[in-house]
This record gives structure tokens, sequence and C-alpha cells, in this order.
């Protein structure tokens, strides 16, 4: 199978695996990016059978409407059952990088207000040490100098993704050449720089499941 299908796999796979909580009441959390869209796809064949959804992007919110399945606003739900969503990368601990797509802070606001965080992903994206993928930060843009500055004084190669602007209206900076042997201090780190948003690291709130896509089919890691 190629990388498409194992996404494909997986995203079928948690609607599988998440069919059993839906009801009249459930709101499922909706993330970002490939894997997701193949989810948002399998997911409109429950179309009825749960509440409605909360969107971590507005790509994902316009996908599921267009899909014919509700969208709400997270302050008019009282609750997240279970947040499915892909991962740029997957550690063992299910720490995740996550913002390939630009959307690290609203699937880590997503995130923080489930119940259970489903993470889907091809086998790609397993690491023994995360830090292969440039690790995204959501900057305010007059912060982005200062806090590009600042990253580089934690060992980090910040750069700048140009032309990107996230729901936000902020801008994104793409950390390399860091292993993140401690992800969970790291987080901490970024987060502290006064002009960051959020990182993109899911290690304080990581996923409670991961259903990963291999050639020898899907895998289910918790
Ligand atoms: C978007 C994300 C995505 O989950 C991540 O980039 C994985 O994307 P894909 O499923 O397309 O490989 O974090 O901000």
């Amino acid at each position: 199978m190629n990388q498409d299908q194992l996404k494909q796999a997986v995203a079928r796979a948690a609607v599988e695996y998440i069919t059993p909580m839906l009801d009249s009441d459930t709101i499922v959390g909706v993330g970002t990016g490939s894997t997701a869209n193949y989810f948002i796809d399998y997911l409109a064949e429950k179309k009825g059978l749960f509440d409605g959804t909360v969107a971590s992007s507005e790509a994902s919110a316009e996908r599921l409407q267009s899909h014919g399945i509700p969208v709400y606003d997270l302050n008019a739900v009282d609750g997240i059952r279970v947040y499915v969503d892909g991962a740029d990368e997957t550690n063992p601990l299910l720490q995740l990088i996550k913002g390939g797509g630009a959307a690290l802070t609203r699937e880590k606001i997503v995130a923080a207000c489930s119940e259970e965080f489903v993470c889907i992903a091809d086998e790609s994206k397993w690491v023994e040490v995360l830090g292969n993928f440039p690790l995204p930060v959501e900057v305010i843009p007059m912060a982005r100098s200062y806090v590009a500055r600042e990253i580089v004084k934690l060992g980090g190669d910040p750069v700048y993704r140009e032309d990107v602007t996230t729901d936000n209206g902020n801008v994104i900076l793409d950390v390399h050449n860091m292993q993140i042997a401690k992800p969970l201090a790291l987080e901490d780190a970024l987060n502290n720089i006064t002009g960051v948003v959020t990182n993109g690291l899911f290690a304080a709130r990581p996923a409670d499941i991961l259903l990963l896509g291999t050639a020898d089919g899907v895998k289910t890691v918790k």
C-alpha cells in the first residue's frame, strides 16, 4: 500500500473505532490535513448518528459542511467526546509534532477539550525521538523576529513559513535541527517566549490512542 492508502486505512479504522461512541448528543472533534480529510469523508457515512462536530480549522469546517455535517463553535458545546486528527510525527509515548498544516493552535485547543484523542497516522510518522520534522510555532506577527532570536538561544533554527497566515491571523516559524529529547520541557519553554501563541509539540496533552497504518495493517498503540 502507498502512503495515501495507509492514510485511508487509518481514517476508516478511526470511524469504526468511534462508531460505538456516537449517539444524538455526541460531539466529534475533527482535525486538519490529508489524513483528517479522509476521516471527514468516511465520517459522512455516519451523518445523523451523532449531533455534530467541532473543527480545528476553517478548511476542515468547510469540508464537513460540504458533506452536510453540522459544525459548531467550540463555545456552543459542553464538551467533545472524541477528537480524531493526524500528526507529523509521533513517538512511542504518543507525544506528537503537529502543525504541518498550520492549524496547531486550534488543534491543541480541541485536543484539550476532548475526553479522548485518537491520532491517525501512516507509519512514516513513527519516530523514536521527535524532531526530524521541523517543529511549527505560531507567533503573533509583530513578535516574529524576537521569537526567532529566542528560539536560536534554545538551540533551534527557525525558518519563517512565508505566505502562510493561520486561521487566527498569525505567522508560523518552523524550527529545524532539534532532536527533542525532552518534549514536555521544550513545549513549556517555547510557550514561555512572549509572542508565541503555541507550538506544535503535543506532549502535555499527547494522544490517548494511535491508529498507525503499516504494510501489515492498522496497528493500535496505547
Ligand atoms: C495540521 C496537522 C496535521 O495533522 C499534520 O500536518 C498531518 O497532516 P497529514 O495528515 O496531511 O499528513 O497537524 O496542522
